[in-house]
């Protein structure tokens, strides 16, 4: 069996970056190393991305009352749930088995976290879902990137509009920053239920200092498990 680690953490926390500098340092050292991403990962799952954040898209620019439809909170999760089993079936649990480490951005936890604690769902009926739909496939290790949604807004922020996709409304901002911080909270809540798996890093500080402590984490589990 291989290893599977996933990132996670509110927008603009800065765990991409920190997941695209492991898969480098993984590969430096000799891993065979497969970097994927939720949701997306497979065509399917690709399709289904462009759905969801479509819609994402619409309400950051036009409001939930006024995008096209609004997502039923339900429907959303349902579409996450069906990338994730098919990417598991199709590449991260194939990869496992060939012995790889496998890195993912955004991961069950996350489902939990925004589905969960940002939107109000069943959080008992999201871990159900989230076991069939990963076949019971567990990182052996979570990164939570974690930074204050202020933080972490304000750099999605200036990602988009140096994209050229125009400024957002405040009162977004204002909503946005209260449904994070629950988001926030979610992850660190997990972090404190299984604090074997998941490592909560303080996402606020420079990169590379963030990148040397997930290194320093990886180095010390790696002893034991990856080979
Ligand atoms: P993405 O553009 O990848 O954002 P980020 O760089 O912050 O990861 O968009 C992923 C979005 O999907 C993000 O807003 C979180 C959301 N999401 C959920 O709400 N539930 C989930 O189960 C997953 C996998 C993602």
């Amino acid at each position: 069996m291989g290893f599977f680690i996933s990132f996670e953490g509110v927008e603009g926390c800065g765990k991409t970056t920190q997941m695209e500098m492991l898969k480098d340092h993984l590969e430096w050292k000799g891993k065979r190393v497969l970097a994927v991403r939720e949701p997306g990962g497979t065509e399917l799952g690709e399709r289904i991305r462009a759905i969801l954040l479509n819609v994402e898209r619409e309400k950051e620019l036009y409001g939930d009352e006024k995008s096209i439809e609004g997502l039923d909170p339900w429907a959303e999760l349902m579409l996450y749930e069906a990338c994730r089993a098919q990417l598991v079936k199709k590449v991260i649990k194939p990869a496992l088995d060939e012995g790889k480490v496998v890195l993912c951005d955004r991961y069950t936890d996350s489902t939990v976290s925004y589905q969960g604690f940002g939107r109000g769902l069943d959080i008992e009926a999201i871990r159900s879902l989230n076991r069939w739909a990963s076949m019971g496939v567990v990182p052996d290790i979570t990164f939570v990137v974690d930074c204050s949604p202020e933080v972490g807004l304000k750099r999605a922020v200036s990602r988009i509009e140096s994209k050229g996709a125009g400024p957002r409304e405040d009162r977004f901002e204002n909503e946005a920053i209260e449904f994070h911080e629950r988001v926030r909270q979610g992850y660190l809540k997990l972090a404190a239920e299984e604090p074997v798996r998941v490592k909560v890093v303080d996402g606020e500080r420079e990169i590379a200092v963030i990148h040397k402590e997930i290194c320093d984490i990886m180095e010390k589990i790696e002893k034991k498990k990856i080979n």
